[in-house]
């Protein structure tokens, strides 16, 4: 009994090492945090503290008495009963790994530090080495892990996570993203309790549409926006994922975040090496919003793509008039667009196919070819229709997919995703399949697809590139027999492979993430693309919730916003012009309608809102996001502002979300401005008849900051203006 209970206990504590070498310790500072890892030689990695920047007598003290004291990678089969972050299984069928250091090596590589501890196997040829990335001015580390084999025959991972966190049991809360199409982004908090919580992907093609890869760990109790200690972790894969965190009799919750690795299993032969996807690590003493705004920053200058250029005002075609694109309608709304002081148009779905056409969503894809009977002058005659109106030309794609009714699938049906002796399974229009980017051939018509339309058309400057179906059934025509389980991961290794020789070729070209609407918001692919669609739901008020859960690991860039038609086409909810632009202007504005249908005052409204955007467009773009007020705390009204780092100037954005007769909603107190700093306050997007009392009054920092202002519930709008729906956008500018 009593030596059950010794096993039991070991087994229990076997992430923790309380006899503590004293070895090499590695200190990886940001600006505002430490990452503190002991690599002594011969004793597997270990972590001992994350989070708020420490000094280097505070660090001594970590030797002896250390807050964390994990294996910073732990691997499987020594007491098999923990968690592990590694699991392999080797040629000649041993199941454990038993990793020591064997030497730390540093470089610097584009501007950034790069620290990899080298472990090896104590007995079999197997090298892990775990890699940290630290930018200079950045609160964000990137972690992620090569494993090699050097030797043996054939090893096959179980499990190869890209990284774990041990992070201290107290009262710590999960802020993490749940949702479904049209309603992307859900955000959920919840405290974390003991037991397994997962948050994972088995799509195998778009990774964000019902979970997302991303949490926040809320320290300090209940989440706050805007203080508390806040870890945040980003796992920067476009492909299945698996994030859980274990939260045992131990004193910690044990976070793992990774390539989910179900049906995946990875055979790695002799000299070759497997690289997991980063996992980026965040940790802020700001709140949420100061987590998020750590994750923004980090995006937008190192792996947003063209995170620096400020994006377009657009017309996308899709709700104005869905498949039924032709040149006269596609002319129609770049006069529109153009007229309303919009700089780019997108052509959506519809314009495709030749031997079948793209009338209704059962047919066409792979078939890339121009159908003259709607566009008679092609794409040639868009794009000086474009020129003329003096804006820029878009085009809709969605490369990695076709239709059973399609020239390219009656040519090549080796080229799609099908398991041998079964149907084939499909998604939309009953015909939709996925082509098999595993297979290189695959890979070579993607990329050629798109690069003949890029090289054929140079003056195209927008492709929104789709991608509207799972993976419907495990099987590869092109991997062997041996390595089907490869197909989920190979498939994005395709997907990279191939987005890398698109970009090597047009660096320019801005690229937007869609797959049935938010499915690819997602860091995995943002060094390829500018943006993302958020959701297919335009509806204004629900996106107030989605783009708030966006926000929490997103940039307003790269989040694509469109002013839409009401009754909207999704919710069939009537929500008057200007509350729509006041949404989608906190965003990268864009429209999605037919502006024909607009009436005179709405299109007076939207003009208004398009030449405000300009004036605002670098703070949303580019500032810090400060969240004020959570649509998900029920107090009928949300708020957000945008400042830029110098703090000279920012936009404060509050929308009601309900209305009742003499309800009352909190006042917001603003954030994220200077307070020695005066500041006048403008109201952009104004219908009110009378302007706000505040109207270009100037105003201390610190009184915004601590108080707020005290704004109307309704609008004082011209007849038929008023509904009952509010919102106002205010433009807070330091008086120099
Ligand atoms: C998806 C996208 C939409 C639109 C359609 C076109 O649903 O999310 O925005 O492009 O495809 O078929």
């Amino acid at each position: 009994m009593k030596k059950i209970f010794l096993i039991v206990s070991i087994a229990l504590t076997a992430l923790i090492f309380p006899n503590f070498s004293m070895g090499e310790l590695l200190n990886l500072s940001t600006p505002k945090t430490s990452l503190v890892l002991d690599a002594s030689v011969g004793e597997p990695l270990k972590i001992l503290y994350y989070g708020d920047k420490i000094k280097e007598a505070d660090v001594d003290n970590l030797k002896v008495s250390p807050l964390l004291n994990h294996q910073a990678y732990p691997a499987y089969g020594i007491y098999p009963q923990n968690e592990a972050a590694l699991s392999l299984t080797h040629a000649d069928g041993n199941r454990t790994t038993v990793l020591e250091v064997t030497g730390v090596e540093k470089e610097v590589k584009d501007g950034a530090e790069i620290t990899t501890v080298k472990m090896k196997d104590k007995f079999y040829p197997v090298e892990v080495k775990v890699n940290y990335r630290v930018r200079p001015g950045y609160d964000v580390i990137e972690t992620w892990v090569d494993i090699v084999n050097n030797k043996e025959n054939n090893i096959t991972l179980n499990r190869f996570m890209s990284g774990y966190l041990p992070i201290r049991y107290g009262d710590v809360w999960l802020s993490s993203l749940y949702g479904n199409w049209g309603n992307e982004t859900r955000l959920t908090q919840e405290p974390l309790t003991h037991g397994v919580k997962m948050i994972k992907n088995k799509d195998g093609v778009r990774n964000a549409q019902t979970s997302h890869p991303e949490v926040m760990f809320s320290l300090d109790g209940q989440p706050r926006e805007n203080e508390g200690r806040v870890i945040g972790a980003a796992l920067c894969y476009p492909g299945n994922y698996k994030l859980f965190i274990d939260t045992d009799a131990s004193n910690h919750h044990h976070f793992f975040a990774g390539i989910n690795e179900e049906n995946s299993e990875y055979h790695l032969k002799a000299g070759e090496t497997f690289t997991t996807p980063e996992l980026a690590l965040t940790y802020s003493e700001e709140g949420l919003s100061g987590a998020s705004r750590n994750f923004h920053k980090w995006g937008r200058d190192n792996r947003l793509h063209a995170g620096d250029k400020e994006r377009k005002i657009l017309l996308n075609s899709w709700e104005g008039v869905y498949l039924k694109v032709n040149e006269d309608v596609m002319a129609g709304m770049m006069e529109d667009i153009a007229k309303m002081g919009g700089e780019l148009f997108v052509m959506d779905d519809g314009w495709f196919g030749d031997k079948y056409k793209r009338n209704v969503d059962n047919s066409s894809l792979g078939d890339w070819i121009v159908d003259t009977n709607k566009l008679p002058n092609g794409i040639g005659g868009l794009l000086k229709e474009a020129k003329k109106n003096g804006i820029s030309f878009g085009i809709w794609i969605e490369p990695e997919m076709a239709n059973t009714i399609s020239e390219l699938y009656e040519k090549h049906p080796e080229y799609i995703v099908k398991a041998d002796n079964r149907d084939i399974a499909t998604g939309r229009g009953g015909t939709q399949i996925v082509l098999d980017m595993s297979n290189p051939a695959v890979q070579d018509i993607v990329f050629e697809v798109v690069d003949t339309l890029l090289t054929s058309y140079p003056e195209i400057d927008y492709i929104k590139w789709d991608a509207n179906a799972p993976i419907m059934e495990h099987g590869s025509q092109y991997l062997s027999k041996d390595n089907q389980s490869h197909l989920f991961i190979d498939y994005h290794k395709g997907l990279t492979k191939t987005l890398e020789r698109i970009r090597a070729a047009h660096p320019e070209v801005t690229i937007q993430a869609c797959a049935s609407g938010g499915g690819r918001a997602s860091w995995g692919l943002l060094p390829w693309f500018d943006e993302f669609w958020t959701s297919d739901n335009t509806d204004a008020l629900q996106r107030i919730y989605m783009q708030w859960g966006t926000s929490y690991f997103y940039p307003a860039i790269a989040m694509a916003s469109h002013i839409s038609a009401s009754p909207n086409h999704q919710t069939s909810r009537r929500i008057p012009i200007k509350f729509r632009a006041d949404v989608a202007m906190s965003g990268r504005l864009g429209l999605e309608m037919q502006p024909k249908d607009m009436n005179e005052s709405d299109r007076a409204v939207c003009e208004q809102a398009i030449a405000d955007y300009k004036k605002i467009r670098p703070i949303v773009q580019f500032g810090d996001l400060y969240r004020l007020q959570s649509p998900y705390d029920k107090k009928g009204v949300a708020s957000l502002m945008y400042v830029t780092p110098d703090k000279d100037d920012a936009v404060f954005f509050w929308w009601k979300t309900e209305t009742f007769v003499n309800q009352q909603v909190p006042r917001i107190p603003m954030a994220g401005l200077n307070p020695d700093k005066i500041y006048r306050i403008t109201e952009l997007n104004r219908i009110d008849r009378t302007p706000l009392p505040f109207e270009g009054k100037e105003y201390s920092g610190k009184f915004l900051i601590s108080n707020g202002l005290e704004i109307p519930l309704t609008h004082n709008a011209p007849a038929g203006q008023n509904s009952d729906f509010a919102s106002r956008v205010l433009r807070v500018t330091e008086v120099k």
